[in-house]
């Protein structure tokens, strides 16, 4: 036997997430480091934010703005969000009673789910689906009903929800839905049908909503953000979930917010006040100064089009396939005319033989399905993109 420094026989108790190890997108950022690929894999902008919002942030800390803020949020940061969800979307939110600043969409969404979900309640999830859902639901004990998105149409469709099947889904047991517009990681859009679509599903029903908008200023080609906060018979049964890492590219600081009922935000708050109580103090008086200017998000839609139109023109003269890009950061591509491997199998030989990282489509699904699709992240600098782009044409 092998000395150990813990020799007394203690059983761990088994894994609360036995399906849950390191995340895709941390394995490929790792590659990417590792083989030198252009990361293309995580979702996160190369480039700086607006120094602007840095001044914000120092100005913040000399002022002295360093000790625990209100555990809801500095009330000017939830006022200036108030303002902005009403000129946006139309909505009315108490800043006092219905929104919440969050350490980012991450903890607003487990902490919505810890505080709405019930043991042996039902969750119903559209797959594909961003990672962090289905953990945060099995740790309310709650139990995930998966129902898989139409693939994109050979006439140029995206990917779409199956509302009939969202509708056929719903039990007595079924507590929440989660959506999330514009959608990573295929990049498609709720349009005005799907939530009207979606209001009449719950209607009568005690069904909640859980919607997570971190990409609402990413929405191309003219078309508009179709809130939840939009639909007042939506909004009453809706917790809704943004991002500020997302809108003023700064996904490290961890800042995002929540809105909600008074009803459902009390509830949130319970959990909120247990898990992280509040959320750090500069940065959130930073925020609230610099969405004085709506200018930044309300051109963000032009700023990431851009990219999006130029990573676009580049993979045309690719082999890749390319999928339709409604919104997000994110660009879909069928790899079948260069590869017959596995989608995670292919990211793997993309980063060592080609130089660039992407991540598995079959990554966002519970159960192993493969299409062979895998997702480019263009938020970069037109340099990195270019970079890219000459590598991926080599293929
Ligand atoms: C759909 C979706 N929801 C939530 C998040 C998490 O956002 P945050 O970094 O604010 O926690 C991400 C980040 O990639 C995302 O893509």
């Amino acid at each position: 036997m092998p000395e150990t420094s813990h020799s007394t026989p203690l059983h761990y108790p088994a894994t609360k997430l036995p399906k849950v190890g390191t995340t895709i997108f941390t394995l490929m950022s790792a590659l990417a480091v590792e083989t030198g690929a252009v990361n293309l894999g995580q979702g996160f902008p190369d480039f700086h934010c607006d120094p602007a919002l840095l001044d914000e942030v120092d100005r913040a800390m000399r002022a002295g703005f360093n000790q625990y803020p209100p555990m809801t949020g500095i009330p000017a940061l939830r006022s200036a969000i108030a303002a902005k969800v009403l000129a946006l979307y139309g909505a009315r939110y108490n800043a006092d009673s219905e929104i919440t600043v969050t350490a980012g969409a991450t903890q607003a969404l487990i902490t919505a789910i810890l505080a709405l979900v019930r043991a042996g309640e039902e969750v119903i999830v559209i797959e594909p689906a961003y990672d962090s859902y289905v953990p945060a639901i099995t740790l309310a004990g709650g139990v995930p009903v998966f129902v898989a998105m139409n693939p994109p149409g050979a006439d140029g469709s995206n990917f779409s929800v199956p509302w009939d099947k969202v509708r056929a889904a719903i039990t007595p047991r079924t507590r929440l839905i989660m959506i999330n517009s514009p959608h990573n990681p295929t990049g498609s859009v709720l349009r005005r049908e799907d939530l009207l679509a979606l209001q009449d599903i719950v209607s009568g029903t005690d069904v909640l909503i859980l919607s997570d908008e971190v990409y609402e200023h990413m929405v191309y080609d003219g078309a508009r953000h179709e809130s939840v906060a939009r639909y007042p018979e939506l909004l009453a049964r809706s917790v809704i979930v943004s991002s500020f890492g997302k809108t003023y590219h700064v996904t490290g600081w961890k800042v995002g917010y929540v809105l909600a009922p008074a009803p459902l935000m009390a509830e949130f708050r319970k959990v909120h006040q247990f898990n992280v109580f509040t959320v750090n103090t500069p940065m959130q008086h930073a925020l609230a100064a610099y969405m004085n200017n709506p200018a930044p998000y309300l051109e963000l839609p032009a700023f990431y089009q851009r990219k999006r139109d130029f990573f676009r023109a580049g993979l045309a003269r690719t082999r890749f396939e390319l999928l339709p890009a409604d919104g997000t950061y994110f660009q879909l591509v069928r790899y079948g005319a260069i590869s017959t491997l596995s989608e995670g199998d292919f990211c793997q030989w993309l980063a060592r033989e080609a130089g660039v990282a992407a991540i598995p489509v079959s990554a966002f699904y519970d159960q192993p399905s493969e299409s062979g699709v895998v997702r480019f992240c263009f938020a970069k600098k037109e340099e990195t993109l270019s970079a890219a782009l000459a590598r991926l044409a080599t293929l």
